[in-house]
């Protein structure tokens, strides 16, 4: 399905037979470059960055490259093909047709659901704002900018969703979403990771690592959803989406590569003193952003989930594959709780678990991340591991959000908890060593001292292709 790139807005919707809607983004599209102007990417709107934009979204036209400025990026809206028959595959309407409009009692959580989603996407480029400043190469700085406009364009495709199917309240929101800031004491995003601070690549990687999956999953849950455009908006932020976590999963990788060849060339664990980032470092940063991220996923135990599976908004992770009945109204799930001064496995309704069981979808997918990056501290026989911390770790959400508890699961003491979290969780003075790293190299081809330079470059091209121009 191509994209019409004459209009002003590209679209695969066709966006010009429908003049109110067409209307309503038009009136939204330069406040939306305002916000741009001020929160997207600091010093560098002028420049040429090397990037994909989607001409088409089928497997062929989604990643055409070539140098844009970012403010000229055709942010636009794409929706994944129709799927011919599509039913609502779960819930009390397992079985009907998949709406194509929004169902009038589902209107208030749906738009709920889509506010909360969409206010992520504008989120994470005020927090990644002046990370351009000082990046570790010119292949990463691209990286960030393609990060950074596909987020961009993943607000258009909520703010879509709401101009077309939700009328005027649809339309308010659409303005909130761009007057909200990251962090900001009176008018902050909506969720805790996203007013948390990303001062530094290492913080970056971590969190494209870590918060950007726990979007994969939110966006491959909605992608099941009975609304049909909701579906197809999701489905095909989630082929952006990939890259996203590539840059976080290879971004770390590098920096594990480099530290490793220091302390084999070195024979030292003290790598510090040549520039690079400790391994006990990394596992305290890979502490922070797992368990922030976590958080987004709610409660264990949720009747907001349990309604949203219900009415067939909100899915499993790829929910037509699971063999059951797709109701759950008689089905358990296994949830921790808090026993004694440990913890236990009980059987729970799995409709009220469906936010742990997604949860659970996740930890899995960051467990195979973090086996890969073992995999490079092995190959370079290095005796250390980075693990996962206990879900109840630094928890603020949910049952786990009362207690103290250390990486390795054990309910401590608020004094040991003083004595000991500067050992899980990155200190002030981790934070100023790492960003006294953060130098940045801009000469083509050249890659900061803490970083290894990566495998391969972007769509074939050398790592030392000139991927932002001055
Ligand atoms: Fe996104
Ligand atoms: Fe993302």
């Amino acid at each position: 399905m191509a994209i019409d790139y004459n209009s002003l807005i590209p679209n695969n919707v066709n966006l010009s037979d429908n003049r109110r809607l067409q209307r309503a983004l038009e009136d939204w599209q330069p406040k939306f470059l305002d916000w741009w102007g001020d929160m997207g990417p600091a010093g560098f709107q002028a420049r040429e960055a090397y990037l994909r934009t989607a001409i088409s979204v089928d497997s062929q036209g989604w990643a055409h490259f070539d140098y844009v400025k970012m403010p000229d990026y055709r942010w636009g809206i794409f929706l994944a093909e129709p799927e011919a028959e599509r039913k609502v595959n779960f819930g009390d309407h397992k079985g009907e047709a998949a709406w194509q409009e929004v169902p009038g009692e589902y209107r208030g959580v749906l738009r709920r659901l889509i506010v909360t989603q969409g206010d992520t996407e504008p989120a994470s480029v005020e927090q990644q704002r002046l990370l351009g400043q000082t990046c570790p190469s010119l292949y990463d700085m691209r990286n960030l900018f393609q990060v950074n406009v596909e987020e961009g364009r993943h607000l258009w495709a909520m703010v879509y969703l709401l101009d077309a199917y939700f009328g005027r309240d649809g339309r308010e929101e659409a303005e909130a979403l761009l007057q909200r800031r990251s962090g900001d004491d009176d008018k902050p995003r909506i969720l805790g990771a996203f007013n948390e601070a990303t001062p530094d690549w290492l913080s970056f990687f971590m969190f494209t690592f870590f918060t950007d999956r726990d979007g994969k999953f939110q966006l491959a849950s909605l992608a099941e959803s009975g609304f049909d455009p909701l579906s197809r908006t999701c489905r095909f932020m989630l082929t952006e989406e990939a890259h996203h976590m590539f840059v976080g999963e290879t971004g770390i990788s590098r920096v594990i590569q480099r530290t490793c060849e220091i302390m084999r060339d070195f024979k030292t664990d003290d790598v510090r003193k040549h520039g690079a980032v400790d391994l006990p470092t990394l596992q305290k940063y890979l502490n922070f952003h797992f368990s922030v991220s976590v958080d987004l996923f709610g409660s264990e135990i949720s009747t907001n989930a349990a309604n949203y599976y219900t009415m067939g908004i909100k899915g499993r992770f790829d929910e037509t594959r699971i063999g059951d009945d797709h109701k759950l109204t008689d089905a358990s799930y296994k949830v921790l709780e808090v026993h004694g001064d440990g913890f236990r496995e009980v059987e729970a309704s799995a409709l009220t678990a469906l936010n742990e069981r997604l949860r659970d979808d996740y930890v899995a997918d960051c467990a195979r991340g973090v086996m890969r990056w073992n995999q490079i501290i092995k190959r370079h026989g290095i005796d250390f591991e980075l693990k996962l911390p206990h879900r109840a770790f630094n928890r603020q959400i949910g049952q786990f959000a009362e207690l103290k508890v250390s990486p390795d699961g054990k309910i401590v003491s608020q004094a040991e908890w003083d004595a000991k979290h500067h050992a899980w969780l990155p200190t002030e003075d981790d934070r100023l060593y790492v960003i006294s790293l953060m130098k940045p190299v801009t000469e083509i081809g050249k890659y900061a001292g803490w970083i290894a330079p990566p495998a391969r470059g972007i769509n074939n091209q050398p790592t030392d292709f000139e991927y932002v121009r001055p």
